[in-house]
């Protein structure tokens, strides 16, 4: 959700943390804000994007500071607000990223006590309860504030006068990144990749002390905690928009490389058992939220067609509160970010239901790592538009070898049948490749859509998650109101909706047994004069005569269809948000990284 940066060493510290908020924006940017030890503590913050911060911040020098860019959960966007926030007398400041649950009680205990505030965040209590608690040793006086709330927490702060940085977390992600002379924190290790990518993780519970020398963790009872340093493998290039005009566009475009890096491994886990090695369990949940949902959606329809195992498909925000019935089936979480606070309470509690857990995840090390029996790492690298793209493909492309897996573990496919399945799975590749080379006639297309105030997808079978997750994109970032349905259910209700002014986005693919079903949907919407964007077969005859206009993909085996699929609607959401001047890999309300209920 927000991002936080810390940083201690012989740079201009402001230099340091400016680049980093940069590069953390994705995670909120309804505000931000820093302070630098100098060795008065100097602080600047502003509502609104980060360029309207660094327009007005005055020269700061010093070697010691903290940022801030948020995305607002307790208080609205303000000056106010934004963090970093002092305490009474300005000598401790303060960065959080997380939701204080007893905050009000908290605060008028301390506003009883004299401390005085000038924010409505819950933050705020934060760094008055570290001055309350401070008798010259700043750690010591965060191990005790930590211990009085109830919430989530990853905090950094520094005092005057003082070149270490003090950081806490608790189920919020929390990053260290080591230098030669100087260190970083930061909640997100694309932060500091320019300068290093020697990193260690915060666990759940653990304080750090950070000086430009050395890092020190502590766990929960206060004891020091030895962890080596991993080596990350993603450049602060990997990060950049190299020559796109966004964010999301160039994720589009390396769509097939993160497929092709996902796969790489594929046959040890589906021959060699490398994930999964013991398939005894009867059905399989999948839990995720939003668009990891969407994938989960269609991991079902492959798990079931490839592996013959009953699969259901559950909210993570449901699961967690949900009764929870008398079985055991194998738990899959699917979480991008593997950071969403919904998702990582799904698999607290399918543990404590006593079920095997299987995480499917895009960054190393992050939180669901920790928290599930194994771990199966999509390779889609760095995702910074707010909008999933190539992530959801490789969560789509682990999920079928997920199910190759299972399904020739249970001998259900041959081994020829494994191999056939999976060099399907090889080629699609080029076949996303080829769709993006006709992105120029999704760009056309769209022009149906950008005035529209509500568009409908429809779709059958393994693309009607597809279409629900084509919705999602095109509300998220241009604004429309977007409905996926399963096209069967259009005259049960929603077909009273449409008119000459509902644009229908539908999709209908000759080789899949739903085809003619599709074809007859199709004509009921063009029957109710709505206009009808159509994705089709590279060599359908028929789709034309129903359709306004049709975008071609190349006709693969329906079961992996989505994944082509999802490349067009990507486009088609994106083209309409570029063409209505939207924020594009910003969306107004939305933010990366869900750490918060
Ligand atoms: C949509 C989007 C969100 C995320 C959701 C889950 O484009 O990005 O719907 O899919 O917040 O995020 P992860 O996968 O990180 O758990």
């Amino acid at each position: 959700m927000c991002g936080i940066i810390g940083y201690t060493g012989q740079r201009e510290a402001s230099e340091v943390i400016l680049e980093a908020l940069r590069r953390l924006e994705y995670r909120g940017y309804d505000s931000a804000g820093i302070v630098i030890m100098n060795p008065e503590l100097t602080l600047h913050k502003r509502k609104g994007e980060l360029a309207e911060m660094q327009r007005t911040l005055p020269q700061i020098n010093g070697h010691v500071g903290i940022g801030h860019t948020r995305w607002a959960t307790c208080g609205k966007p303000s000056n106010e607000n934004a963090h970093p926030f002092l305490d009474c007398h300005g000598r401790i400041a303060l960065v959080h990223n997380g939701i204080i649950e007893n905050y009000m009680a908290l605060k008028e205990k301390l506003q009883n006590e004299g401390h005085v505030f000038t924010s409505q965040t819950d933050t705020e209590v934060i760094v008055h309860l570290i001055e309350k608690h401070d008798k010259g040793d700043l750690h010591q006086a965060v191990r005790a504030a930590v211990a009085e709330i109830k919430g989530t927490y990853a905090i950094a702060c520094i005092e005057k006068g003082s070149g270490q940085i003090i950081a806490a977390r608790k189920e919020n992600p929390l990053v260290l990144g080591l230098g030669i002379d100087e260190n970083f924190v930061a909640s997100d290790v694309t932060a500091i990749l320019s300068y290093t990518n020697r990193v260690k993780y915060v666990m759940d519970g653990e304080t750090v002390v950070i000086t430009p020398e050395k890092v020190t963790i502590y766990g929960p009872d206060g004891e020091m905690v030895e962890r080596s340093s991993q080596t990350v493998t993603w450049s602060a290039e990997d990060a950049q928009k190299g020559g796109f005009p966004h964010f999301m566009l160039k994720e589009i475009f390396e769509e097939p490389q993160a497929i092709h890096n996902s796969l790489l491994g594929a046959l040890d886990v589906i021959e060699n058992g490398e994930i999964l090695p013991n398939v005894q369990f009867g059905s399989i949940k999948i839990i995720a939220c939003g668009t990891s949902y969407h994938a989960a959606m269609v991991g079902k329809y492959a798990l079931e067609e490839l592996a013959k195992i009953p699969v259901t498909v559950e909210l993570a925000s449901e699961y967690r509160y949900s009764p929870g019935a008398k079985e055991f089936p194998l738990v899959v979480l699917i979480s991008q970010s593997g950071e969403t606070a919904d998702t990582l309470a799904a698999a607290r509690e399918a543990k404590r239901r006593g079920c095997k857990t299987l995480g499917i995840t895009n960054v190393i090390g992050s939180t669901i790592t920790r928290e599930v029996d194994e771990v199966f790492y999509t390779r889609a690298g760095p995702e910074i538009g707010v909008a999933a793209t190539k992530t959801y493909l490789t969560q789509l492309i682990a999920l079928y070898i997920i199910a190759i897996r299972i399904g020739y573990a249970r001998r259900n496919l041959s081994h020829d049948a494994m191999w056939n399945e999976l060099s399907k799975l090889r080629a699609m590749p080029g076949a996303v490749q080829s769709v993006l080379d006709k992105a120029f006639d999704v760009e056309a297309a769209v022009d149906m859509l950008v005035p529209a105030r509500d568009v409908f997808y429809i779709g059958r079978n393994i693309n009607y998650p597809t279409m629900l997750e084509g919705a999602l994109k095109l509300k998220e970032i241009s604004y429309i109101h977007a409905e996926g349905f399963a096209a069967g259910e259009l005259k049960h209700g929603p077909l009273a909706l449409l008119d000459s002014t509902t644009p229908v986005v539908a999709v209908a693919l000759t080789k899949d047994h739903t085809y003619d079903k599709m074809m007859a949907n199709i004509s009921e919407v063009a029957a109710r004069d709505s206009p009808v964007l159509a994705i089709g077969c590279e060599d359908d005859k028929e789709l034309p005569q129903v359709a306004d206009l049709v975008l071609r993909v190349p006709c693969v085996d329906p079961l992996y269809s989505p994944v082509v699929v999802t490349v067009v609607l990507q486009l088609i959401a994106y083209y309409v948000a570029l063409k209505r001047g939207c924020s594009i890999d910003k969306p107004k309300n939305l933010a990366k990284s869900v750490t918060v209920e």
